[in-house]
Order: C-alpha cells, then structure tokens, then sequence
C-alpha cells in the first residue's frame, strides 16, 4: 500500500493502462442506464444526434483541459489546479474548480453505489434463474417462465420494500469500491481496468449482436437514429443531452484531472481524450442497440425512464431465447461498468484527503467510502421510508427526495459548475505557453479547441447552468 501523501508517485503502466482506466470511469451507468432511459424519454433520435455534437464540440475539449491540468499539476485535483493557476501567475483560488468537482464526485458515489446494488441484486436475481431454468430443462426458454409480466416487473418495489436486503447490496458494492481504492492506482483502480474493460467490451457487442438478431432490430434503429428536426430545436432535448455528454464523459468532477495527473509527461493528451471520449459514445450508442430492441420486442414502452433497466427490461428477456442467461451477463457486465465508474468517483476526494490529511491510502478510503456509504443510506431509503421527505423544499429542489437532491445537486449545479470554471481558467486564465504546449495538437486542430474552449463550452455550460437553476 502506498505511503501516506504519495498520490504524486503513483501513475499508469503505460498509455493503454490510462485509456482504459478513464474508459473504464467514463463508462458506466451513465451510458447503460441513464442514456438509453435518457434517449427513450426524449424521443430518440433527435436527443441521440444533439447528444453526439455536444460530445465533440464541448465534452471532448474539456476532457482535454481536464485531463491537461491534472497532468501539468501531478498531484490530487486541487493541487494540480493550484500548480497551474501558479505557474500562469493567476490566483491560487482557481483551485475552487476542483474542489467543486470533488464534492460533486463524493455525492454522485453515495447514490451510484446504491443503484449499482441494485445491480448487484439482479445478478442474484438472473443466476437464480439460470439455475432454476437448468432444472427445468429449459435453459434455452425465455427469462421467468411462468411468472407473470407484473411479478417481473414487481421484483424491483420488492427490492425496495427489503430495507436490509437494498442497503446490504450498497455496503457490499462500496466496500469493493473501497477495496479496489485502497489498493492504489497501479495495482486497484488500472488492473481491474485492464481486466473488466476488455470483458465488458466483448460482453457488450456479445449481447448487442444477440439482441439485434433475435430483437426488433428495425424499430430501434429506426428510433436511435431517426432525424426529426422539429425536435432537435426544443431546449430541453437539447440541454438534456448536454447534461448527459457531463456525466457521461466524467467532467466537472475533477476526475479526469485526477486521472490525468497519473499520466505520463509523453502521453498525447488530445489523442488520448479523443480516444476515450469516442469509446464512451460509442458504448452508449452501442447500449441503446442492445436495450431497444429486446424492449421493442416484447412491445414494452420505451419511455419508461429510469425503470427501464430494472423493470422493462427483465421483462424483455422472458419472450427471448436463453433470456436468463443473457439477463445475468447483461447485468454482469453493468456491474463491471459501475465499478470501473466507482473506483474513479472514491479516487478524485481519495487522493486529496490523503494529501491534505497526510493519511495512508487505505485509511483515507474506508474513512470516505465509509461517509458515502452513510449518506447513501439516506438516497436507499429515498425509495421506500423516506420517499415524501423533501428536506430542501425550495427552487429546483421543490418535491424532491434525498436522491433526487443529490441527483439535481450533482448533474445541474456542482458538475456543470465546475466544468464551466475549467473552461474560463483553461481559455481565458492559464497561460497559453502551457496549455498549448502540453496538449498535443497543433495548427487548425489547436485554433479550434482554443475557440471551443474559450467561447463555446463557457457560453453552452453557462447556459446549462442558468436553465438547471431557472427550472
Ligand atoms: N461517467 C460515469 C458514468 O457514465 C459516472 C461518473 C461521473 C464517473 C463523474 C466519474 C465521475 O456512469
């Protein structure tokens, strides 16, 4: 285990070790959860297509300045943050961007960690099904044989009604959020990485070919990619994908800088980023193909939010071939993807307390896994005791429960908030020598990242921020 404070000494193997680590946060229950109940609500293809071109003109140039601070910096967010302001002459209280993203990435871990338990649930949920369908005799049978649509669909409020069984599941996925933590950046948070991200790929497109070939492929397809400009122009479509390029792509939660600052001094920072934000979109895109057709299949609605994965779903699975089987390697590989994502969320405040409280790596995230895992209690019992407790009963948290507080809290405010300074700092503040000469790119490439940084992403942020707070 790492000294205490040695958070500057600890780095990738290599490159690849680095993509797939930030693949591995980016990619998550984000992508397989929240977009495709994200895209079913807001009609498809036009948020799909807005969705895309919020990731290339503004995800994709805040990775790069995210990731481009931590690495100049080379220590916990803030640090890193503080490094940069200094060495461009600027005030060292610019640092406030990443200590905004932390608290956002410490919030959003105390309810990933409960929906992540969830999934955890379902894994038991589809083994027990293999099981019983190999008694059967009928493994290759659809998912639930001889339950009814409303007894699958119920297994989700019964979740809920089992207070020990839902909090066990969120001990149990953050105490392995914790262990992996607790193991360091080289030997926790990049080797399962480097195991999971390739098994969730092949689980993935797996699963994607099944669903397309036994699915309602055409539907789907015809709904992801459908353009429709009528409904491109609606700002709420548009500003719904926006939020979700953020959360999705893991900005604003002074994660990339974390990660970044474990990157080697030769790393090309623009085709890194490049990297890892295509094979976000892609994941998400390719979850959509996966999820649309199972559901249109079975005549399911798509637009069941975010029910989607744990209620109409399973209930897809019963009309399909080896439904239980494919239903447990379906929420297998979630399970992969939210761990890949919780490592980072414990990792960003992990590094800074370690630093800033001079604590041994393990003491600092069992004492922070531990927080999250209490707060989290209160977003658990959102579902059932604490469903009518709207403790901050106001503005744009008028009605809402805990979860949905720490939800609105994290995406609309802290996020977008902290992604909005690192464009001001990285366009306007940071010296230009520095930022331009560590990121990789040149010429008109370089020119255009500068305008999108500079102009675009603080006036598209900016606006995200004024909508979220207005309503
Ligand atoms: N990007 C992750 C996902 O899609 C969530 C996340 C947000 C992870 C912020 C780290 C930081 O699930």
């Amino acid at each position: 285990m790492a000294a205490a404070g040695a958070t500057a000494t600890e780095g990738w193997s290599s490159r690849w070790g680095f993509i797939l680590a930030a693949t591995g946060s980016a990619v998550g229950l984000g992508n397989l959860w929240r977009f495709p109940s994200q895209a079913g609500e807001n009609g498809g293809g036009a948020f799909v297509i807005f969705y895309i071109i919020c990731v290339v003109l503004i995800g994709l140039p805040v990775l790069l300045s995210e990731t481009l601070i931590g690495r100049h910096g080379k220590g916990d967010a803030i640090e890193s943050t503080k490094v940069v302001a200094r060495d461009s002459g600027a005030s060292t209280a610019w640092s406030a961007l990443a200590g905004i993203g932390m608290l956002g990435a410490f919030l959003i871990l105390t309810f990933y960690s409960v929906i992540a338990g969830w999934v955890l649930y379902y894994i038991g949920l589809f083994a027990g099904d293999v099981v019983s369908s190999v008694q059967n005799g009928a493994v290759l049978g659809g998912a639930f044989q001889g339950q009814s649509l409303e007894q699958i669909q119920d297994h989700l409020p019964a979740l809920f009604a089992n207070n020990p069984l839902m909090l066990g599941m969120h001990a149990l996925f953050m105490a392995i959020t914790v262990y992996v933590v607790a193991r360091g950046v080289h030997g926790g948070i990049e080797k399962i990485a480097v195991y999971l991200m390739p098994t969730f790929f092949l689980l993935l497109i797996g699963i994607t070919i099944y669903s397309l070939a036994t699915g309602a492929a055409g539907e789907a397809l015809g709904f992801l990619f459908a353009f429709d400009p009528a409904r491109l122009l609606k700002p709420d479509v548009m500003l719904a994908a926006l939020g979700q390029a953020f959360f999705s792509l893991s900005l604003g939660s002074a994660m990339m800088i974390t990660y970044g600052a474990y990157a080697d001094r030769k790393t090309n920072l623009a085709s890194t980023s490049t990297i890892i934000a295509a094979a976000d979109t892609s994941v998400a895109i390719i979850a959509g193909l996966a999820i649309f057709p199972i559901v249109f299949a079975a005549g399911l609605a798509v637009d069941s939010g975010p029910t989607l994965m744990f209620q109409t779903l399973p209930a897809s699975f019963q009309t399909m071939p080896a439904g239980s089987f494919i239903g447990f390697l379906f929420f297998l590989m979630v399970f992969f993807a939210a761990l890949t994502s919780s490592v980072a969320l414990l990792e960003a405040p992990t590094a800074w307390v370690m630093k800033r409280f001079n604590l041994a790596r393990g003491v600092a995230t069992v004492l922070l896994g531990g927080i999250a895992f209490a707060i989290g209690i209160l977003s658990a019992l959102s579902f059932n005791l604490l469903a009518d407790w709207h403790p901050l009963n106001f503005s744009i948290f008028e009605g809402q429960n805990f979860f949905d507080i720490t939800d609105t809290l994290t995406g609309k405010i802290l996020l977008p908030l902290s992604a909005l300074l690192v464009a001001v700092f990285v366009g306007w503040i940071a010296d230009k020598r520095l930022t331009d000469h560590e990121n990789g790119i040149s010429g008109g490439l370089h020119q255009t990242w500068r305008f999108l940084v500079a102009w675009l992403c603080p006036l598209a942020v900016g606006a995200i921020l004024v909508y979220g707070l207005l309503g």
